[in-house]
């Protein structure tokens, strides 16, 4: 039930911080990572895998590529992300020591069922992340790790987002524990961070009450763009999915790196932009390479809406506005840097007047090819 709420989709935004918080509850355990429910995927299975490939569609394919960023770098094994409908029809190479792991908020979307039952025939590891007990897709798998968002309603994916990625990262820092790729100390650093997640979500909804008004004066643009970098280019690519589901304006994500290679030419005065800025304090350097990005469209005319840590000062003169994510390790900031976006949608689409829980043409679950 939508409770006081004027949509699912506000309630279910509101419910970020509990998605993340119950997907965690239980899974760390003395300050280690514990997934029991992994059960024939033993840590000596997963310690001997050298591929995985994520499979999903939609807002669960980005909470996949935000993933492989993460399992990468903690887990040193090589992370492939494919769209489900993409996968069975590339002839994919798969052994028996690649890990297919699919991820499904309904555990019906048909193109994903279709690609892990290939991948299961195909003799890879089969693991399944999904928010419904009991679905299609855990049953051909064989180990689920469940998110626990509660039923989410609403078309446009929010909450079952972070819950995604949160279950990721869980993989990723147990897959760094049995193959002994972090150090005690990196271990313990990323565990802390993803358990302070939920307070700092909170944190962000407070500072995102002024996106209503934002959205607003943008009711009658025709496009808006979206740029980040590493770990901030899925959150631009989900941000512009939930902005063409939900007010049907054409938006695209950009990764910033490639701005110079085609899409600079479409910044005309007005052009809308957000950009997901990486941390001052990120050590990759980024943070001034996007700056620059910033400065690039501004002088060509564009309204930059930039999503920055709280404090960064470098953004604030060339930015029209700024909102402000709580500071996090840089792994962790695209799971606050996403709240603002899927807010932004929502209102948008309310600003236009658009039915928000049920988008035009859209199907909660996709149950065909
Ligand atoms: O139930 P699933 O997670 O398998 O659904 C996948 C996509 O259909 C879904 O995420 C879709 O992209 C959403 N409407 C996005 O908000």
């Amino acid at each position: 039930e939508k409770g006081g709420w004027s949509s699912f989709m506000r309630k279910e935004i509101s419910e970020e911080p509990d998605a993340v918080a119950n997907t965690l509850l239980g899974r760390v355990v003395d300050g280690a990572v514990v997934l029991p429910e992994l059960g024939a995927l033993t840590p000596e299975v997963l310690a001997d895998i050298d591929r995985i490939v994520i499979i999903a569609c939609g807002t669960a394919a980005y909470a996949g590529l935000l993933g492989s960023y993460a399992i990468e770098s903690w887990a040193r094994v090589p992370v492939q992300v494919e769209l489900s409908h993409e996968f069975r029809y590339r002839n994919p190479i798969i052994t028996p020591r690649t890990l297919v792991v699919s991820i499904s908020q309904s555990g019906e979307t048909m193109d994903t069922l279709m690609a892990v039952r290939f991948a299961a025939e195909s003799g890879a590891r089969v693991l399944s992340i999904c928010n419904t007990q009991g679905s299609s897709i855990p049953r051909e798998s064989e180990a689920v790790i469940y998110t626990h968002a509660g039923p989410e309603v609403a078309v446009a994916s929010t909450k079952a987002f972070v819950a995604q990625v949160t279950a990721l990262y869980l993989l990723g820092l147990h897959l760094a524990t049995v193959r002994g790729t972090l150090s005690p100390a990196e271990l313990a650093h990323n565990i802390d961070e993803l358990q302070a997640i939920p307070a700092k979500l909170a944190d962000v909804l407070v500072a995102s009450e002024d996106i209503g008004q934002l959205a607003g004066w943008m009711a009658d643009t025709r496009s808006v763009l979206f740029l980040g970098r590493n770990v901030g280019y899925p959150v631009a690519l989900e941000g512009a999915l939930k902005l063409k589901e939900l007010a049907y304006i054409h938006a695209e994500g950009f990764a910033a790196g490639e701005l110079k290679h085609g899409p600079i030419a479409l910044i005309e005065p007005g052009q809308i932009v957000f950009v997901i800025v990486p941390s001052p304090r990120d050590p990759s350097s980024l943070h001034p390479k996007v700056v620059s990005n910033i400065q690039e469209i501004r002088a060509r005319g564009a309204r930059v809406i930039a999503i920055a840590e709280k404090g960064d000062a470098a953004v604030l003169p060339f930015a029209d506005e700024v909102i402000p994510i709580p500071l996090a390790s840089p792994m962790f900031e695209p799971i606050l840097a996403v709240v603002p976006l899927h807010i932004f949608a929502l209102e948008l689409a309310t600003a236009k007047g658009l039915d928000v829980d049920q988008p035009r043409n859209l199907a909660k679950s996709v149950t065909v090819e």
